[in-house]
């Protein structure tokens, strides 16, 4: 199934659904986003439906499997059916973990999602990609299930707090190397609104192409498995960790002009000037390497898959062994503590 992305008014959130096809719709709403918007979204012009509202608590808190069958009790005890719809508003974290409801309750319900964080209208609410966490890591258990809608409102990036959205331009620096048209419009630096379509429209285009992600969709990757480790390591926001994960992977594999882009961009997205993490520290091979093997213990592999870009829009997957990796950051750790841009 390939999912409609359309863009629309706050105040239009009520009417789409109220054009949903079902007489019940589960509602899955991030409490910080609730707690500003919930004089637009007005609940009682839902009109011949019954609506079951659940407020998750905000961010990544939700992923858990102990709300997971809280929530899921909640909508079983209220009664609903296979024709339900579920709709979930808030950011990547809401959209993971309602997804995740969509694909399991009654054995799966069709859902939307309306992304509330820049993070999740570029990136988390495309594909069908949703999970919650595990003591054991990050997305563990999961599964794909499409969205049948996403409506995107850039309004909402009004109240996004900055760390948030530099954590989204993050992704949008992302989609820059893979994709020259996005790369063209961030450097003319067209209107946020043309930038969000492009880069969904594009994973979309992708994830219709390999939707499990065994081809082309894992570019989409680039800068993610250092970007993880950096995130875990660091505690960092996502979309930030994989900025830094992009410039690494550059740095130790790339080339000059894969740096000189990523701080042409970084400034075209007037992404905060910012040292690395790692800046005048000791360069944390060891807590990457053992990040990295705890990704190898789930693959079963002694080599992961790194997402290089030779020129904007041609990007490929190469294969590196651990052995690899590690001695290309032995040699570059004393020059990786002064790198900066
Ligand atoms: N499924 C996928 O393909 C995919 C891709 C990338 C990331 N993700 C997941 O997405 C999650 C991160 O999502 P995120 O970056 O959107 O963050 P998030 O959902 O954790 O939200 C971040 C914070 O912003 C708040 N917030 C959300 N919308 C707001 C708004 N409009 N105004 C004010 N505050 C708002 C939230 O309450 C939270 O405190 C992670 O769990 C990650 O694993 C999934």
């Amino acid at each position: 199934m390939k999912t409609k992305i359309e863009n629309i008014e706050l105040e239009s959130i009520v009417d789409v659904i109220n054009n949903l096809d079902t007489d019940t719709v589960l509602l899955v709403v991030d409490h910080v986003v609730w707690s500003h918007y919930s004089k637009e979204l007005i609940l009682e012009k839902i009109e011949n439906k019954k609506v079951i509202f659940w407020k998750a608590p905000d961010g990544e808190k939700v992923k858990n499997i102990t709300d997971f069958q809280n929530a899921v009790e909640f909508f079983l005890e209220k009664g609903i059916h296979r024709n339900a719809h579920l709709v979930a508003i808030g950011g990547g974290a809401v959209s993971d973990f309602a997804g995740f409801i969509a694909a399991t309750i009654l054995r799966g319900i069709s859902w939307s999602i309306v992304p509330t964080t820049l993070l999740s209208m570029v990136d988390a609410s495309i594909g069908g990609k949703v999970a919650i966490n595990s003591k054991s890591g990050k997305n563990l258990i999961g599964a794909y299930h499409m969205p049948t809608n996403v409506w995107i409102c850039s309004k909402f990036i009004d109240t996004l707090p900055e760390t948030e959205k530099n954590s989204g331009m993050g992704e949008v620096l992302k989609y820059c190397f893979l994709d020259y048209s996005i790369y063209d419009l961030v450097i003319k630096k067209a209107p946020i609104e043309q930038i969000i379509d492009a880069c969904a429209q594009f994973k979309q285009k992708l994830t219709d192409e390999d939707f499990k992600e065994t081809g082309i969709r894992r570019i989409l990757n680039l800068g993610h498995s250092f970007g993880h480790a950096l995130e875990f390591i660091y505690n960092l926001p996502h979309g930030e960790a994989v900025m830094w994960g992009m410039a690494l992977v550059f740095k130790v594999f790339g080339t000059e002009k894969n740096i000189n882009d990523i701080i042409a961009l970084k400034n075209a997205l007037n992404i905060p000037g910012k040292n690395p993490p790692w800046f005048n520290k000791e360069f944390p091979i060891d807590k990457i390497m053992t990040y990295l093997s705890k990704d190898k213990k789930i693959s079963a592999l002694s080599s992961i898959d790194l997402v290089l870009v030779q020129d904007i829009g041609n990007a490929q997957v190469e294969r590196k062994t651990f052995e690899e990796i590690q001695a290309v950051l032995e040699t570059n750790k004393d020059e990786l503590k002064k790198f900066t841009f």
